[in-house]
């Protein structure tokens, strides 16, 4: 199929890509320039493994980007809308959706055949039939369901592994105004493995659907870290250890023959979602389950659960703060490396990372602050204002710290216990991850551990 996609941010630029490699011709439609030269060049934007080799394969051959957003759409039969919708505290920002709605509302004045318009973006329910669908109707000065169809088909790709992700996906939600539109969405996914479940549901189901499987990885991190808050008071306990035992349950370590509960077991993926630690960020996690809960409360519904995984949450900075302070209750000229800028590992994106509300509370109570992070590279001067600085090696990082805050879950970070043995004064480690053991460091302190000589 022709598709054309606006938006070449995370979503639309991945999507393109892959849709690409599954044989159809795309083209993906951006305003900034900059990005279209770049893309056109073969070099992405953003850092997602797999995808430049992908860029690469079918730029100029199943796949281009414009900016001429007109000319994309009359010469395609989807458009898919990848923008984004910014979260500004209240609620979801729709004016880039907005205005991609209104400009593939006027290319489709000027189309004689039926058209069918997909929302990619995370849009809250009712958005499509309440927002784009008048906007088309009103831009092209034609009838949906007659002229054109709408579709909502949300995206469940993890960053870091998007590509595997979209190629090979656990589900399709394909959401539409109508069995023809809903048709033109199948027909696209065609060339997907036929045993992978379709879902097919109205338009309001399909957004909700995005916003149900967000919060409900929120709400098991934030579980997690509730149940590691309580064993780090009562003392005595590990919460790692506790969360293997939870882990260990059937429910989500079934057995592949049901009869045989000592052979082949496999842990269900959710268990990774289902550990303490300093916290979820990154452009999806916070700003879905606030959207959410903003949009319960602007229909009259109160999401007492949801505002807790979000309270929760923002008290995990502090909660490292405090574990430091066992060691050091002051801060003022302590130095202190914060290991790890990504929200997550295998990517260089910072958006709401844990890490920069914790900088945020160190450099509030008076601390030298180092960064360190193996992919993402940062001006730190410029981004954190001094005293912040980038330390470019973890050795560097570690060096003439008193205390370095383990936030991310880089690999790198397992060299830790190797390079602290070498050391004739090694730093205070706070493990945001619970990523090393702890009799392997020193100076140990970990999320959801009463303190170091309770880790036996
Ligand atoms: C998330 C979802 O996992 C995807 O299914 C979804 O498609 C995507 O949002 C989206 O809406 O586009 P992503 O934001 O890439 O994907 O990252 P996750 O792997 O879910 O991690 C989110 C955050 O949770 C990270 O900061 C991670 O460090 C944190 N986390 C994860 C914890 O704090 N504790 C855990 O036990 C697991």
């Amino acid at each position: 199929m022709d598709i054309s996609i606006v938006g070449t941010g995370y979503v639309g630029l991945v999507t393109g890509v892959c849709l690409a490699e599954k044989g159809h011709r795309v083209t993906c439609v951006d305003i900034d320039q900059e990005k279209i030269d770049s893309i056109n060049a073969g070099i992405p934007p953003i850092h997602e493994k797999g995808l430049t080799e992908l860029l690469k394969k079918h730029i100029g051959k199943g796949f281009c980007a414009t900016s001429d957003l007109r000319q994309a759409v009359l010469d395609s039969q989807v458009t898919m809308i990848a923008v984004g919708t910014p979260f500004d505290g209240k609620t979801i920002d729709l004016s880039y959706i907005r205005a991609a709605a209104k400009q593939v509302g006027n290319a489709l004045a000027d189309k004689t055949d039926y058209h069918v318009t997909i929302i990619k973006s995370t849009v809250v329910p009712g958005t499509t039939s309440k927002v784009v669908c008048p906007i088309l109707e009103e831009a092209s000065g034609k009838h949906l369901g007659k002229d054109f169809g709408v579709g909502m088909n949300p995206e469940f790709l993890s960053e870091g592994v998007a590509v595997s992700d979209f190629l090979s996906p656990d589900r399709i939600v394909l959401g539409g105004n109508d069995e023809r539109s809903l048709a033109v969405l199948e027909k696209l996914y065609i060339p997907f493995d036929a045993t992978i479940p379709r879902l097919r549901v109205n338009l309001s189901t399909a957004e909700m659907i995005k916003y149900a499987a967000n919060s409900v990885l929120a709400t098991t991190i934030s579980y997690a870290n509730e149940i590691s808050d309580l064993c780090e008071s009562l003392g005595g306990i590990d919460v790692t250890q506790v969360m293997q035992g939870v882990h260990l349950a059937d429910y989500f370590n079934p057995s592949v023959n049901a009869t045989d509960k000592t052979h082949g077991r496999i842990t269900a993926p959710i268990t990774s979602f289902l550990e303490a630690g300093c916290g979820f960020g990154g452009s999806c996690l916070p700003k879905d389950v606030k959207a959410l809960i903003a949009h319960g409360q602007s229909q009259g519904v109160e999401m007492p659960l949801l505002q807790a995984v979000i309270e929760i949450n923002e008290n995990r900075p502090a909660a490292m703060i405090a574990l430091l302070g066992r060691t050091f209750p002051t801060l003022t000229n302590v130095r202190v490396s914060v290991l790890g800028l990504a929200f997550k590992p295998d990517t260089d994106d910072i958006r709401l990372s844990p890490a920069l509300a914790l900088i945020d509370l160190l450099k509030g109570r008076g601390a030298v602050v180092t960064v360190h992070d193996p992919l993402v590279k940062v001006d730190a001067d410029a981004r954190f204002g001094p005293p912040v600085v980038f330390a470019d090696s973890l050795e560097d990082a570690i060096e003439n710290c008193q205390a370095a805050m383990i936030v991310t879950r880089w690999k790198d970070y397992t060299r830790l216990p190797g390079l602290l043995a070498e050391m004739t004064a090694p730093p205070l480690i706070v493990d945001g991850r619970r990523m090393l053991d702890c009799h392997r460091v020193p100076n140990y302190e970990g999320i959801g551990l009463s303190a170091a000589q309770d880790a036996s």
